[in-house]
């Protein structure tokens, strides 16, 4: 099968795809026939070396965190080989590859209607879903602003925002703020010439950049969620995350997404429901992978970047 995968810290070119063989599921495990992954802002960084602590020094290493696909050897009764399914192999990269192994709590059948390419671009909603309901406790009404708004977590939490009843606010960059209209934001902010924003009730920011002026938007009984820290200066923006973690008000939240088949199936019932609508910017072969990581890298990207591997 082919993979993609690569040998050093770097650009987007350190990406290549090579060939090994299939894996075998051990008991219980499902084997997935991938067709398809989305970029997610997270591999750029883990790719050009600025989380080694986390990824280490051991090479080859692989790229892609979601997949959607169709079951090959179902290992448990929940899944019939052909089933279309989507999900994540985890934290340890490796979703970029013909066929991956995975314990079946970290997939769920493809909601209906929904193909492999917009399914692997809805994946980043579990993220946006944990965000509100499980951290901010988003309530009908409340004030939401959403920082990266058209990007892949941004566009999803956008969308579950309003289905949630939340008044959106998006910034995001002027050439996107039509996309935002589309997505349902009430408020449509150029990130670049913000003027005077807030207070809010809640806020996602899924940038990680000058936190402290983010945070200063949120009301006294506000919640912030931070998903990105500064990749140029993380001791900084990890350190600040973390002291305004314990507050009991303005508290930040943070969280490392890992969805479980529950969350997947939540997501399926938001698509199935109308409220959340993928959007595909753009889509590329496995062989252009790196020309896909560097799409999203040049910015822009309306919704996701996608790899097709059928
Ligand atoms: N903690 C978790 O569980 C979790 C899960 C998923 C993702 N993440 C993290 O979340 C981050 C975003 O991921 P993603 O996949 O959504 O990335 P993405 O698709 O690249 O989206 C980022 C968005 O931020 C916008 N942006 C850049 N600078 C901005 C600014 N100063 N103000 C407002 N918006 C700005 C970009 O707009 P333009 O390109 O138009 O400028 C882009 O739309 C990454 O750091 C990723 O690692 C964390």
């Amino acid at each position: 099968m082919r993979y993609a995968t690569f040998d050093r810290y770097g650009p987007p070119e350190v990406l290549s795809v090579t060939t090994g063989p299939v894996p075998r599921p051990g008991p219980g495990e499902v084997l997935v026939r991938v067709r398809a992954v989305s970029v997610n802002g997270g591999e750029l960084t883990a790719r050009a070396g600025k989380v080694r602590l986390v990824t280490g020094n051991k090479f080859p290493q692989r790229m892609g965190v979601d997949l959607a696909g169709e079951v090959v050897e179902p290992g448990t009764s929940r899944f019939a080989a052909g089933d279309l399914v989507w999900g994540s192999v985890g934290r340890r990269l490796g979703s970029a590859a013909e066929y991956v192994v995975v314990p079946p709590e970290r997939i769920d059948h493809i909601p209906a209607g929904i193909d492999e390419l917009r399914a692997a671009a809805l994946l980043a909603g579990t993220t946006a879903i944990t965000a509100f309901r499980d951290k901010a406790a988003l309530e009908p009404g409340e004030r939401l602003l959403v920082r990266g708004a058209t990007g892949g977590v941004g566009y999803v939490a956008v969308q579950l925002g309003k289905a949630m009843g939340a008044h959106v606010t998006g910034l995001a960059s002027a050439a996107n703020l039509d996309m935002l209209k589309e997505l349902g934001a009430d408020e449509l902010v150029d990130y670049r010439a913000p003027g005077d924003l807030g207070p809010f009730d809640v806020i996602l920011d899924t940038v990680g950049t000058g936190l402290p002026a983010v945070h200063r938007l949120l009301a006294r009984r506000g919640r912030m969620v931070a998903i990105a820290f500064d990749v140029d200066h993380p001791a900084r923006s990890v350190g600040y995350i973390a002291a305004q973690s314990i507050r009991r008000h303005r508290r930040i939240h943070a969280f490392s997404g890992d969805p479980t088949a529950a969350l997947l199936a939540e997501l399926g019932r938001w698509v199935t429901a109308g409220a959340i609508r993928p959007y595909v910017d753009r889509v590329f072969p496995l062989s252009d992978i790196a020309a896909a990581h560097r799409a999203l890298e040049q910015g822009g990207v309306r919704g996701k970047v996608v790899v097709d591997l059928s």
